[in-house]
């Protein structure tokens, strides 16, 4: 576990696009807000960072700005003044929201969002990253800042199965703690003719957890701005999220706290 003093982090991984990598950490972000948990999603999908445009949030500053701003005076520089707030629901969580324009992420430094992420983790209890599907700098140093990686695969095509594995393998080749990896199965129901016991015997470890196939549940989440687990419908895949979570924080789902917006307004003071 990481140091007390600091919050946990969880990178949302993959090998392959489009596989439920942002819809799956904005939810867990929401359910360990529902929690009372302070939380941070951050949006490190740098070219195409879709986590704003899923919460329907407008933000009025980027991680561009923020590592613009610890790059010109790291003394005076509050992370907090560059997240966005997620409040609907009356689950408030804290957005550090992905550069506006696509150019901007060649500017932007490995160190310096390090920088960033490690301030977050002394203000947040969970730091949730939704990264892009590749292995740059940048994601394998939130990799290794994270205490937990959800390395989210699904099981449709052969070349997606072949990448998984070889971003299965790499990671343990360049010497991560493979305790940290979560191999997380989305889409699981989806039509394929492809074993998932063939698979897991492919990678050479299980699935941690599976998250079922709901095209429906998950375009409304998309197009209402509500992540599924703050939905009043419930859903398998609305289950499966909240059980991963569950997972994740050892804490069974009635244990939520109670008080989850007074420690929010501290955060901003
Ligand atoms: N369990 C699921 N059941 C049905 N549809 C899903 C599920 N998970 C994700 N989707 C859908 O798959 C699509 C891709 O999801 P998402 O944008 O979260 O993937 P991603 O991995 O972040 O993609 P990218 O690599 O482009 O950032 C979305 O339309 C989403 O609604
Ligand atoms: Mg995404």
């Amino acid at each position: 576990m990481a140091d007390a003093r600091r919050g946990i982090v969880i990178t949302v991984f993959s090998t392959a696009s489009a596989v439920g990598k942002t819809l799956i950490s904005i939810n867990m972000a929401a359910e360990l807000a529902k929690q009372g948990y302070r939380v941070c999603l951050v949006d490190m999908d740098l070219q195409f960072g879709d986590v704003c445009n899923y919460l329907q949030l407008q933000p009025q500053r980027t991680l561009t700005d923020a590592v613009t701003a610890l790059e010109t005076d790291k003394n005076s520089f509050a992370v907090q003044d560059f997240l966005t707030t997620y409040d609907r629901y009356d689950v408030p969580f804290g957005v550090m929201a992905a550069p506006l324009r696509l150019e901007e992420a060649y500017n932007i430094q490995t160190a310096s969002v390090k920088e960033v992420l490690l301030q977050l983790q002394l203000r947040f209890d969970f730091v949730v990253i939704d990264t892009a599907s590749m292995f740059s700098d940048i994601n394998l140093t939130a990799m290794e800042l994270s205490t937990i990686v959800t390395f989210l695969g699904i099981v449709d095509f052969i070349p997606t199965i072949k990448n998984m594995k070889s971003g299965h393998d790499s990671i343990r080749e360049m010497g991560f703690d493979v305790n940290k990896i979560r191999m997380v199965l989305n889409r699981s129901n989806s039509k394929t003719r492809i074993d998932l016991q063939d698979v897991e015997q492919l990678l050479g470890s299980e699935f941690y957890h599976i998250l079922p196939n709901d095209f429906g549940a998950a375009q409304r989440s998309i197009q209402t701005g509500c992540p599924l687990v703050l939905d009043s419908k419930a859903t398998p895949l609305k289950t499966e999220m909240r059980n991963l979570v569950a997972r994740y924080t050892n804490r069974p789902l009635e244990k939520a706290k109670e008080d989850s917006v007074s420690w929010f307004k501290k955060i901003f003071q």
